[in-house]
């Protein structure tokens, strides 16, 4: 006998997968201590290989479609979205037992509103990581942080900190597909959700899990 009424509404309910799909991952951006907070992000690199990296979401937003990331604009997966924008995000919720994929395409955003309030609003220990000498990922001599030695084990000032703002962007992927999977005793439930931008809407089927 399968036991449904345990199982949460959203079980056999498409529409309300969806809305708990981006319920957890829009509190991911609000909640550090959310399942949600540090997704696996996946760029694709010059080869075609998959690159997977974790990052802290910093806002998501289902009106929008986009999901918003802050990195250095020297780094590799900066290069790997310029190059190529397609992105996937991976999120796994242990306790709820829930996993969601978001694929689209990433746009860097160095400057505007966005990008200028996202430095502003970060701590200085945050935006002391784009004070590295040299871009991240490159072979150095020995072991380091990366930063001047001036600034080692202390808090910048806004002063110093300004003349690393270049080094600072926003990523903001666009999402175009979400993708489900429930697991539960009683039969799994899997289920996606394709953008339609003719129709400026979502059009979601379930899926064999
Ligand atoms: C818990 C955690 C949070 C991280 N958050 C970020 C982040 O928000 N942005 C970022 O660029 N890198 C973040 N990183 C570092 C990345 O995982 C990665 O090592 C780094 O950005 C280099 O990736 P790349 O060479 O693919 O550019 C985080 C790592 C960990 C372990």
């Amino acid at each position: 006998m399968t036991d449904l009424i345990s199982q949460p509404a959203y079980y056999d309910d498409l529409g309300l997968s969806f809305e708990e799909a981006w319920n957890l991952v829009e509190a991911g951006s609000t909640d550090r201590h959310s399942p949600a907070h540090m997704p696996a992000v996946g760029t694709v690199d010059e080869t075609g290989a998959p690159q997977l990296r974790i990052m802290v979401l910093r806002d998501a937003s289902r009106d929008a479609r986009t999901l918003r990331f802050h990195t250095d604009l020297r780094s590799i997966k900066a290069a790997q979205v310029r190059n190529n924008g397609a992105t996937s995000v991976l999120f796994y919720d242990m306790s709820a037992k829930l996993q969601i994929r978001m694929s689209g395409q990433t746009q860097l955003l160095p400057i505007g509103d966005v990008a200028d309030a996202a430095w502003s609003n970060s701590t200085p220990f945050a935006r002391r990581c784009y004070m590295a000498e040299a871009a991240p990922g490159l072979p150095i001599a020995g072991p380091s942080s990366g930063l001047p030695e001036w600034i080692q084990g202390k808090k910048p000032d806004e002063a110093q900190l300004a003349d690393y703002r270049q080094n600072f962007s926003t990523m903001l992927v666009e999402i175009q597909s979400v993708e489900w999977l429930y697991l539960a005793n009683p039969g799994h439930r899997r289920a996606r959700w394709q953008w339609q931008d003719a129709q400026k809407s979502w059009q979601g089927n379930w899926l064999v899990p």
